[in-house]
């Protein structure tokens, strides 16, 4: 905890992480200690309260916490404190703590809007993110003070779902970070299909499917590249490089530059993105006027990443990249089921996974938060994962893919 009005609510959020069954070690800064009181912290958790580097029984208390720890979690974080992290500075116990630890760390900022705002803090945060830091974002609302705004600390039962997802997720449990040194390419969100410089050919998909599988796939060690068509509206998971694209072409080129680059060549694919079929064969550079009459705007295909990445690899004798694609289905009463739908575009395709959900379901895919999904995969296995968020469906197909790649590294 460092020192805001927030630092009362760690009371909860230890007490939740408490009945979890973690075990947690406070660690309080010493403006923690002007708005919540030590004793109350040392009751909850499992262990007295530090405070200090100094004066307590362990002679180098940072370091055993630090390399102890299987996450370290900052609720609150104040501006100064992620400030310190960012640069490395070790003022005080919890920000050398920070710095001793290789554990995923999850920051909580919590400060009042115009700090929260402040290039520096974005700055800093900017830094952290791409350092592989995880965040839980803070939300809108009542500050002190009563001002209205963004910078209130995330629901603490949100920041325990973070730190138990992130556990869980990166296997970070004694060290293991089961997919290190593995190169993955995710694509993300609807490709937009220009008609002219204002209007596209576009489609419903958000995009927060592939950004949850890439942040699954970096907190598990892989080095992601997410190619995304909504890099402008959704914040890169932490640790991940993220290409802005837009056209289906501009997505093939991003995507194919990834999985041949020299030496650097990727291992996995994951293809979330909801690629459109059809491009205007034209796209003018002028806008076109509404008293031209209607356009008459031709389509024409647009090539099948997936499909010709299959193809490219099966011609060159299977040695290429792990494909896993995704199938947006609509399950007809009386008609085939969607693990009969997913297992015959497993096969059209030529992949090694499908991720298929039926998008008529209420809260299935497209434009929600939740996903309902079956996933087949080339060794016969179907899994499947009924009405959940999206980031627990990234764990069930990031877990999918890991476990061709590693039968395969065992057989090669
Ligand atoms: O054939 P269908 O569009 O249902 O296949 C969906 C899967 O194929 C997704 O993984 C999608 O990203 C990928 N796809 C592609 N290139 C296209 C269309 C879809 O790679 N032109």
């Amino acid at each position: 905890m460092s020192g805001g009005i927030a630092a009362y609510k760690a009371a909860e959020i230890c007490r939740r992480l408490m009945d979890a069954g973690a075990t947690v070690s406070p660690v309080m800064t010493i403006a923690a200690k002007r708005f919540i009181g030590e004793a109350t912290l040392s009751a909850l958790a499992s262990e007295p309260v530090r405070t200090s580097l100094w004066g307590g029984p362990e002679p180098i208390p940072h370091t055993r916490l630090g390399q102890s720890a299987d996450l370290v979690v900052v609720a609150p974080a104040t501006a100064r404190i992620i400030g310190s992290y960012a640069a490395g500075i070790s003022s005080d116990l919890l920000s050398a703590t920070l710095l001793a630890t290789r554990a995923p760390v999850l920051m909580c900022p919590a400060m009042h809007t115009e700090m929260w705002e402040h290039p520096a803090v974005a700055e800093n945060v900017a830094t952290l993110k791409r350092r592989g830091v995880h965040f839980v974002e803070p939300g809108v609302g009542r500050l002190a003070g009563g001002d209205l705004g963004a910078g209130r600390l995330a629901d603490p039962a949100d920041i325990v779902d973070a730190a138990s997802t992130l556990l869980r997720s990166s296997r970070s449990l004694g060290g293991v970070r089961s997919l290190h040194g593995v190169r993955a390419v995710v694509t993300a969100g609807g490709t937009r299909e220009p008609i002219d410089p204002v209007r596209y050919i576009g489609n419903r998909s958000s995009g927060r499917q592939g950004y949850a599988v890439a942040a699954e796939l970096a907190a598990r060690g892989a080095l992601v590249t997410l190619v995304s068509t909504v890099a402008s509206s959704l914040d890169a998971p932490a640790g991940v490089d993220v290409v802005e694209v837009e056209t289906a072409m501009e997505m093939l080129a991003s995507v194919e530059a990834c999985l041949t680059a020299p030496g650097s060549s990727a291992d996995l694919l994951v293809m979330t993105a909801a690629v459109a079929d059809f491009r205007p064969a034209m796209s003018s550079d002028q806008k076109i006027k509404r008293g031209s009459g209607v356009p008459d705007v031709q389509l024409v295909a647009n090539p099948d990443i997936l499909a010709g990445l299959a193809q490219a690899r099966h011609a060159n004798n299977a040695s290429g990249p792990l494909l896993v694609g995704f199938a947006a289905e609509t399950v007809r009463p009386g008609g085939p089921t969607l693990e009969e739908l997913a297992l015959s575009k497993l096969h059209s395709k030529g992949v090694d996974v499908i991720v298929a959900n039926d998008v008529a379901l209420p809260r299935v895919g497209f434009g929600h938060a939740t996903n309902a999904v079956v996933i087949v995969d080339r060794d016969g296995r179907s899994v499947e994962v009924p009405l959940t968020t999206k980031e627990k469906v990234a764990v069930a197909v990031v877990d999918a893919a890991e476990r061709i790649l590693l039968t395969r590294s065992l057989t090669s």
